[in-house]
């Protein structure tokens, strides 16, 4: 982990949410950050952040052959509020927790001294995230790749849960199939479980709107606060998704599908095996007394083998003939 060079003070946890958000003068980010690290391109950019490969010159100094680093550092227009670095130092805290396969792993949080820009580092990935996957699939995924991306998924999520820290903004572009294997990342919505990290800022859903709401739990949209149970409804929909190749409730908020007694006809997608379907079917509850299913729940219904003959039925070709007999 690198040492934070230039620490801004951090808002007290109780003013974060109601701070008058006066905006402060940006400086671009540069080029070479904290003198170490040279930015070389864009991996991606969010709808709060960029994330960018970067060489990280201490370790080339040292003759690492592989010095490259992600850096993600908030836009312009988050980076411009007093908050925005305790915002990043957010991520960095509820994620620097977190040691799982299937979860990003961080290096370090640091602020660049001259800019006064604050970055995370992190280890870089390659390969699609689940919406790339998704174009690529709009007829579903057929069962044994669904498994083999969700079961360690929901794995990643269970472990966060079950460490006290909840991920918030769970959705197809917050998963990426690296080559080293699914990860979970993105936890820049995240917060941590009732009496974990106490003296980390809460930060407000409200303000900080870049949340995406076909993915948001019902009890979010009605402002209650964020609890293991909006993961669950999130991962759900992303589940159903890629097994479908459409949302569950046709890319409405989960207030309008109510409203619209969409989850009356919600209906098993036609590659997943039954015997996940009512574990699934829990999850996508719109009401959060009815969503009381866990996350490592939810994975051991996808470890679980479906039986025998439903196995050989849903093979794609078996599928098809079984459909015309
Ligand atoms: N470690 C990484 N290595 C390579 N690419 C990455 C990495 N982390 C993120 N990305 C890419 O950058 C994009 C934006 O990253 P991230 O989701 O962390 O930003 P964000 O602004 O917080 O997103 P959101 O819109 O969900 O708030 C990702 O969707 C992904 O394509
Ligand atoms: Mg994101």
């Amino acid at each position: 982990m690198t040492t934070t060079t230039a620490p801004r003070p951090v808002e007290p946890a109780a003013d974060i949410d109601n701070q008058e958000s006066t905006r402060r003068d940006v400086r671009p980010l540069p080029e070479l950050l904290c003198q170490r690290y040279q930015i070389e391109r864009l991996l991606g950019v969010g709808g709060m952040a960029a994330v960018y490969k970067a060489k990280d010159l201490l370790r080339e100094g040292y003759g690492d052959p592989e010095p490259f680093v992600a850096i993600k550092a908030l836009n312009d227009y988050f980076a411009q509020f007093p908050d925005a670095n305790a915002l990043l130092f957010s991520e960095f805290a509820l994620t620097s927790r977190l040691h799982h396969g299937h979860i990003i792993q961080l290096h370090g949080f640091d602020v660049d001294t001259d800019s006064e820009r604050a970055f995370i580092i992190l280890e870089p990935l390659r390969g699609p995230t689940l919406d790339q996957l998704l174009v690529e699939r709009p007829t579903g995924t057929d069962w044994e790749s669904l498994r083999e991306l969700v079961v360690p998924l929901l794995d990643a999520l269970a472990y966060a849960h079950q460490h006290g820290v909840i991920h918030g903004d769970i959705k197809p572009s917050n998963v990426m199939l690296a080559e080293q294997g699914v990860r979970l990342f993105d936890f820049g919505l995240g917060q941590p479980m009732e009496g974990l990290l106490p003296g980390l800022p809460r930060l407000s859903r409200q303000r900080i709107a870049a949340w995406t709401p076909r993915y948001a739990a019902l009890e979010l949209l009605n402002g209650e606060a964020l609890t293991a149970a909006a993961d669950i409804y999130a991962i759900a929909c992303v589940i159903y998704e890629l097994s479908s190749g459409h949302h569950p409730f046709s890319r409405l908020t989960a207030k309008q599908a109510k409203a619209m007694q969409q989850d009356q006809t919600l209906e098993r997608p036609a590659l997943l095996p039954p015997h996940c379907w009512p574990a699934l079917r829990e999850a996508l509850a719109f009401d959060p007394t009815d969503r009381q299913i866990t996350a490592a729940e939810l994975r051991n219904s996808f470890a679980a083998s479906p039986p025998k003959l439903l196995q050989r039925l849903l093979r794609p070709g078996k599928q098809r003939r079984h459909a015309s007999a």
